[in-house]
């Protein structure tokens, strides 16, 4: 995927003094790696690198060293490495743990907890933040293997940057597979390491502050058993919860129906409809902060049947007569208790940004994330109800545009945007 370089894309001192230790592993993708260690350490970060043997079959030890500007650590079993620094000080002594390549062998063994060589033991005895940058032939990606390690994985707290859709450098084939670029993996690193900054938790940059998060679609009645829907799954609202209660914020979740489990230390309340989510919106008020992530329906039904709607033979479909739903950013931005800050999400199938900008004004938000839904967005899987976005955050006088990256990534980047807003 392209990734233009603006500078508005990273954020520099993030990674100003924190150490990454990069394991490279055995893919083609193996020479991007050398790219990436020189735009984290352009950043201030330094770079520890970890090879496996089948990565010294792509790129040399040699090479990485002198971009890295630190020994290359390849063996588990040196009497010398053990002596000098050890397996347990490399796991420990870094802020985060990048795997760039990860290969599917590497993410097999790390999913099984095995341990046969350096790399793999450092990612099972490491307390940090991992970060994987997958890069496989496409084939090998979806095999139900690689699904199953990369939900493990996933499950076991493991962030992912990529893989995204391209041509493989070997075989020309097509599909996803392809290892993110290094901009996209830096924007990734520092979205996991302003996540996990040791100021989180209750004496977070968000601790004392009250956040008020919509999520997920809503269902509007056409009678008792049917109702109008959108494929929002709730992903990227519920994330935004989540990473904001992370750095402190005592949140209040309005979400609409969704099949995702409430996240920790949130306060949710469920809801179905655009009027029942207004409602509950409003009674969370006061907040410093509103993100307004929900996928609420323009239009309900005028009239809802109170029972069901019977099909008669020869007297065709019945009319549905719709009418407006409430506006809740629109409610909120021009509210007497307007949040501090306050962040609207835009979905939109054309013209993104220009309808986001348009929207800024007309609803009195801060920000706008705008994002483009629509099917040739070139987000795999789409982004309602997939689990990645490309988004552009548009303020009254800035425009950010991100990398495609996991929305738990979009999520983390985002509030620690609000956390420096905010301070
Ligand atoms: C030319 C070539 C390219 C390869 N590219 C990849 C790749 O992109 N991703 C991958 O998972 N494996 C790839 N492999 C296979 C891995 O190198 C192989 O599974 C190896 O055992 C990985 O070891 P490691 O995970 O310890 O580095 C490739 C192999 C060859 C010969």
């Amino acid at each position: 995927m392209p990734v233009s370089q603006s500078s508005s894309e990273t954020s520099p001192e993030i990674l100003s003094g924190k150490r990454i230790l990069l394991i490279i592993s055995g893919g083609i993708a193996a020479y991007k790696s050398l790219d990436l260690i020189r735009r984290l350490r352009e950043r201030g970060a330094s770079v520890r690198p970890v090879m496996t043997a089948g990565a010294q079959a792509f790129i040399t030890p040699l090479a990485v060293g002198a971009l890295a500007a630190d020994k290359v650590f390849t063996e588990l079993f040196s009497r010398e490495d053990e002596q000098d620094v050890g397996h347990i000080r490399l796991a420990r002594e870094c802020d985060l743990v990048l795997v760039a390549p990860a290969t599917a062998n590497i993410m097999a063994k790390m999913a099984q907890g095995l341990t046969d060589d350096l790399a793999s033991t450092i990612l099972l005895a490491t307390d940090r933040p991992v970060l994987l940058a997958p890069a496989m032939n496409p084939k090998m990606w979806v095999h139900p293997a690689t699904r199953r390690n990369r939900e493990t994985l996933a499950g076991d707290g493991i962030a992912f940057v990529g893989p995204g859709l391209g041509e493989m450098a070997e075989s020309g084939e097509r599909g996803e597979g392809r290892m993110a670029e290094p901009l996209e993996i830096v924007a990734a690193v520092e979205a996991r390491l302003s996540a996990t900054r040791p100021t989180s938790g209750p004496n977070g940059p968000l601790s004392g502050r009250r956040a008020i998060v919509t999520s997920g679609p809503t269902h509007e009645p056409i009678d008792p058993v049917r109702y109008i829907a959108n494929r929002s799954s709730g992903r990227q609202g519920h994330a935004i919860a989540a990473a904001l209660a992370r750095l402190g914020a005592e949140v209040t979740l309005v979400s609409g129906p969704v099949t995702l489990a409430d996240p920790k230390g949130v306060a949710v309340v469920h809801v179905q409809t655009a009027v029942e989510m207004r409602d509950a919106v409003l009674a969370a008020l006061p907040a410093d902060i509103a993100v307004m992530v929900a996928a609420v329906a323009d239009w309900r039904v005028a009239d809802i049947a109170g029972a069901k709607i019977k099909k008669a033979p020869g007297e065709g479909p019945p009319p549905l007569q719709l009418t407006e739903n409430p506006d809740i950013l629109k409610t909120v931005g021009h509210h007497a208790q307007r949040p501090r800050l306050v962040v609207g999400f835009a979905a939109e199938t054309d013209d993104t940004v220009a309808n986001g900008r348009l929207k800024l004004a007309r609803k009195g938000a801060d920000f706008i994330v705008a994002n483009d839904v629509s099917a040739g967005s070139g987000v795999a899987g789409g982004v309602m109800g997939g689990t990645r976005n490309r988004v552009t955050v548009i303020g009254r006088d800035s425009e950010e545009s991100w990398p495609e990256l996991d929305k738990d990534m979009v999520a983390e980047k985002l509030a620690a945007l609000i956390a420096s807003r905010l301070d």
